[in-house]
């Protein structure tokens, strides 16, 4: 694992922007991994590859998981910018020979979460919120809790996520109310309730 050679690839392969946000995330990544007891270098790499699917326009995307055979189910048939997360996966694991399934993982459900998520996906979802160049409104209470409470902080995250979805007239997908309902419930556990 070089996070060195992929960061020159995506600064080649991506807009300036989209390379400092990925920069951003692979950072921010790194850091909650250190924080969390996840590997460092898998969470700086996922994190600059994150958004490898992001530079395709939706109708590419539906084309390409049909070849790379990524289901399409009701809500991304139609919210196809979804496709962007498990299409990069799935061009990562081809184009760039990333195996290390974690990684592939990561950011494969970085856009919706999942039930279940494991360490490296949960930083790497909640790195994409915090990163420094997001100045939306919750955006600091996020980053302040993201170093104090792993599962806090990504429920804040995913309800933004939700509401921003709601907001915006789109269809919402079952995995983020999945996600989202996990981590309520955790921590109702937590506290006893
Ligand atoms: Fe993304
Ligand atoms: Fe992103």
């Amino acid at each position: 694992m070089q996070p060195d050679h992929y960061t020159e690839l995506m600064r080649e392969k991506l807009d300036h922007e989209l390379f400092v946000h990925s920069l951003n995330v692979a950072n921010a990544a790194a850091g909650l991994a250190e924080r969390y007891g996840a590997d460092k270098d898998k969470a700086y790499l996922a994190g600059i590859i994150h958004d490898y699917g992001k530079v395709f326009s939706n109708q590419k995307l539906v084309e390409l998981a049909g070849q790379l055979d990524i289901p399409l189910d009701r809500i991304t048939r139609q919210e196809s910018r979804l496709l962007h997360a498990p299409v990069g996966a799935a061009l990562i694991k081809k184009e760039l020979q990333v195996s290390d399934p974690e990684i592939l993982q990561a950011v494969a459900n970085h856009t919706t979460g999942r039930r279940g998520m494991g360490r490296l996906e949960k930083v790497v979802y909640l790195a994409d919120y915090i990163e420094e160049g997001r100045d939306f409104p919750a955006a600091e209470k996020i980053r302040q809790a993201a170093f104090e409470d792993l599962d806090r902080a990504l429920l804040e995250a995913v309800e933004i996520a939700i509401r921003s979805v709601l907001d915006r007239g789109l269809m919402l997908h079952p995995r983020s109310v999945a996600f989202r309902n996990e981590l309520v419930e955790e921590a109702r556990v937590k506290q006893g309730k």
